[in-house]
């Protein structure tokens, strides 16, 4: 069993918000409604819809401090320059979590960042992720997130610094950075490479913490998976094909790894990446470990 350390998986990412207020407040760029879906004829399940959250970290973040808190009601903190984000509660309970939402509201926070009166996210939530996940797994999530029990309490209020609290500025930062739009897979490739694929740039949000981020807390996707630990916040380290070649990883040690915990050289995963696999990817199907595994032994150069 991997030990836990208290730094949440969520924990040091980077919100350089007091750069965006530049651009933040001057531009107004509503990012989103270039996407709209159709839902209708999908019918969620839950039992897939908890699956999805495995895939996604939900129950990662929005957990309780303590480790017999109920599912998603929330109140952990996540420590980042920015300052302290609490993560919300997500049970169904109308006052304190989203009971009192629609669907519709769901979808667009995770697809557009919105929330139902139109305020912008921070991104710490990994929506930017998540705007690629399929509609039939949101829909799915959906389900999995209103059958479990509805838990009072709110989490605290996020303890930001001050420029950082400024939920207007995020929308100069989706301007730039935020890229919505569901998973296209290329049909060049296989269906297993495409599952790993979507996998790694959706639901599993990998690029929040291994690609680089520039000084605003863009994703520099010019460099992928190259690691972010000489850069301000992403701290994973380089996870291209090449370095994990290089430092002598097969495909069977990282589907492996992101199951027992335990990485190429025999050592435990550390920090937030112990998380992400005792909450995550230790629950994944053999298919899709499989699969995630694939795509990251054949990445295309700096799509
Ligand atoms: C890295 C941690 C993290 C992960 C992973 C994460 N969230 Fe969140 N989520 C947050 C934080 C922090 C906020 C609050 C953002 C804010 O205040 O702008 C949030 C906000 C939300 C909200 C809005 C709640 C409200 O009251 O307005 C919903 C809904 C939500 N998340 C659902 C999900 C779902 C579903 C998943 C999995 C697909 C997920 N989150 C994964 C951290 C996370
Ligand atoms: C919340 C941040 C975060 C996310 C998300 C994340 N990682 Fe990591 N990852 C890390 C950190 C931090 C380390 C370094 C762990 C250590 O030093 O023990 C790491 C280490 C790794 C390593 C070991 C690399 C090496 O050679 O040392 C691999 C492989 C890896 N991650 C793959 C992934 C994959 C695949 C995903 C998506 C499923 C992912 N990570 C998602 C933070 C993250």
């Amino acid at each position: 069993m991997i030990a836990l350390p208290r730094m949440p998986a969520c924990g040091r990412l980077p919100l350089a918000l007091a750069a965006f207020l530049a651009v933040g407040l001057a531009a107004s760029q509503e990012s989103g409604d270039s996407q709209k879906r159709d839902y209708s004829g999908l019918s969620g399940d839950s039992g897939r819809g908890f699956y999805v959250a495995r895939l996604a970290g939900c129950i990662t973040c929005h957990r309780a401090p303590d480790e017999g808190g109920s599912v998603f009601s929330g109140g952990l903190p996540i420590e980042s320059r920015a300052g302290t984000y609490f993560v919300p509660n997500i049970t169904p309970h109308p006052e304190d979590g989203i009971g009192g939402w629609t669907f519709e509201d769901f979808a667009r926070s995770l697809t557009e960042g919105l929330d139902p009166q139109g305020n912008h996210y921070f991104p710490v939530y990994p929506y930017p992720f998540y705007t690629r996940l399929s509609s039939q797994d949101i829909v799915d999530l959906w389900v999995a997130v209103q059958s479990t029990p509805a838990v009072a309490g709110r989490a605290p209020k996020h303890k930001l610094k001050l420029f950082y609290r400024m939920r207007g500025a995020v929308g100069g930062w989706k301007g730039r950075f935020f890229d919505p739009g569901e998973f296209e897979p290329d049909t060049s490739r296989s269906e297993q490479w495409n599952r790993g694929r979507y996998l790694a740039e959706g639901p599993a949000h990998c690029g929040a913490c291994h690609t680089p981020r520039g000084s605003m807390g863009g994703r520099d996707l010019s460099r992928r998976y190259q690691g972010g630990v000489e850069k301000v916040g992403a701290n994973g380290p380089d996870i291209t094909t090449e370095t994990l070649v290089a430092d002598g990883w097969t495909e069977g040690d990282l589907s492996w790894s992101l199951r027992s915990g335990i990485m190429a050289n025999g050592d435990a995963y550390g920090g937030e990446m112990a998380e992400i696999v005792h909450h995550g990817t230790r629950y994944w199907s053999n298919e899709d470990l499989a699969a995630i595994a694939a795509y990251f032994f054949d990445q295309p150069a700096n799509e």
